[in-house]
């Protein structure tokens, strides 16, 4: 006979193991999917004579109930539950009796966790697509404000040639459309009813798939009910699109916290976005951006543990699969929140042109019109042209003047070939002018910008 001391040690086992299997405490999440998918399954077990009407009824009714628990916070989960599905059935059970034990005539839990799944991720899938539909909005219409605003267009984090603030913007709301994109057609991509698949192979009962797809909002049902209850690719897919929309969000965080650096001072955040030092009372630190830039790593953690997840599992349903969801809810939440908070961090900054236009004058943003004019005016090879610049540049760093303000005689002076250049060239080392001067498609200049900015209202109306 088992001592006391090994009977309490083979009952703690057992509920660590209970603990260890069950997924009630976070699938719970599920539970609107989950009693929307019985509800469905329910109607067309009855259409299909599997069900009689009475039973549908009480089974229907009894969700309901069910869902109204849940919802008033009454439901209590319970890890001996195992998972949704399991708690709903088991509470609808006890609501109405017989008829709810009739329910899981023709399904799995295998194609009930994919359909609620696959439910939850369809309406993720949409309402992000609004937060970054939002996000191209808020980016666009401060772009309006900025098209004639000067600022370092930079490569390798160096100045290089002078653009206009709203076509810096406007790179950010191009990312977040194609960020909308991707999750649209995985949202066309996974649009099909799981449903009926039942545990692995189909089912003998006459079920009529296309009933609970209609009934579900899908376009489809799936074709393979081997292929379906263990594919989690709508899964990856939107993982996979969180983490490219983070990518993006973190870039422009990334730029926030440079612009509202002391050595930028190009936007200045509002105060509710940034903490003060707990030791430095001067301070004023861009935590909300920092964090946004950082909450980036988690998501692409969960892309990672997911992929992982699944590159070993044979077919079919295997229960490694229980570990699709928390990534995915977090990375969902994740998004979610940083979206909103970054929209109102952009539609509150202030933007300081006075110092993007500072800043502008160092660094010989203009350089590249000399060589452009000296190939366009006087049909020099572009080399050629490249090296008087640089005697230009030399020249304008020992003047401690930027290119833009020499004077004629300044850059005359430096090469014998461009002894007699015309005093337009002063029009063209203009920073403005230089801005504007590259107006070829897709190009900087305030009429690009604005034909840009037409398009994305354009696309924001649709
Ligand atoms: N909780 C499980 C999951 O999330 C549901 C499916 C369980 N099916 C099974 N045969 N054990 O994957």
């Amino acid at each position: 006979m088992a001592t006391n001391q090994e009977q309490i040690l083979k009952n703690t086992n057992a509920q660590i193991l209970d603990e260890f299997n069950a997924s009630v405490m976070f699938d719970k999440e599920l539970y609107d999917q989950d009693i929307r998918g019985s509800i469905a399954h329910s109607k067309m077990l009855c259409l299909q004579g599997i069900l009689s009407q009475e039973d549908q009824e009480s089974i229907e009714k009894g969700l309901w109930q069910v869902k109204e628990e849940i919802e008033s916070g009454q439901f209590e989960f319970k890890i001996a539950h195992e998972d949704i599905h399991m708690a709903v059935e088991s509470r609808l059970t006890e609501i109405i009796g017989e008829a709810g034990k009739r329910l899981h005539t023709a399904r799995s839990r295998n194609d009930q966790v994919a359909t609620d799944f696959r439910l939850y991720v369809k309406e993720k899938n949409i309402a992000i697509m609004s937060g970054l539909k939002t996000l191209v909005e808020t980016f666009v219409t401060l772009a309006s404000k900025h098209t004639t605003t000067l600022i370092p267009g930079m490569t390798h984090l160096q100045h290089a040639q002078p653009i206009n603030f709203g076509y810096h913007l406007l790179a950010y709301a191009n990312m977040f459309k194609r960020d909308y994109e991707r999750f649209e057609s995985s949202y066309e991509r996974n649009d099909y009813s799981p449903l009926g698949s039942a545990a692995l192979a189909g089912t003998p009962h006459n079920i009529d798939r296309f009933k609970t797809c209609e009934f579900l909002g899908f376009k489809e049902p799936t074709i393979s009910a081997l292929d379906t209850v263990s594919d989690r690719d709508f899964a990856l897919e939107i993982l996979f699109n969180i983490s490219t929309a983070m990518m993006h969000i973190s870039r422009i965080s990334e730029e926030l916290i440079l612009w509202s650096s002391y050595e930028f001072q190009f936007v200045k955040m509002s105060d509710e976005y940034a903490t003060t030092s707990s030791i430095m009372p001067q301070k004023k630190n861009p935590d909300v951006p920092e964090l946004l830039r950082g909450k980036t790593g988690r998501v692409y953690g969960n892309l990672i543990s997911l992929l992982t997840v699944m590159k070993g599992l044979p077919l079919a349903y295997n229960k490694d699969t229980q570990e699709d969801k928390e990534g995915v809810f977090d990375s969902v939440k994740t998004i979610e929140i940083s979206m909103s908070i970054l929209n109102e961090v952009i539609k509150t900054m202030t933007v300081n042109s006075d110092k993007m236009l500072q800043a502008c004058k160092i660094g010989h943003l203009s350089a590249t019109d000399l060589a452009d004019y000296l190939v366009q005016k006087q049909n020099m090879p572009f080399r050629t042209a490249y090296y008087i610049t640089k005697s230009v540049v030399a020249r304008a760093n020992e003047l401690g003047k930027d290119m833009s303000e020499l004077s004629l005689d300044e850059i005359q002076s430096c090469d014998s070939e461009i002894a007699n250049i015309d005093a337009e060239i002063l029009n063209y080392l203009n920073l403005e002018n230089s801005m504007n001067a590259r107006n070829s498609y897709g190009g900087t200049s305030t009429v690009q910008t604005k034909m840009q900015i037409e398009y994305f209202q354009k696309w924001l109306e649709k």
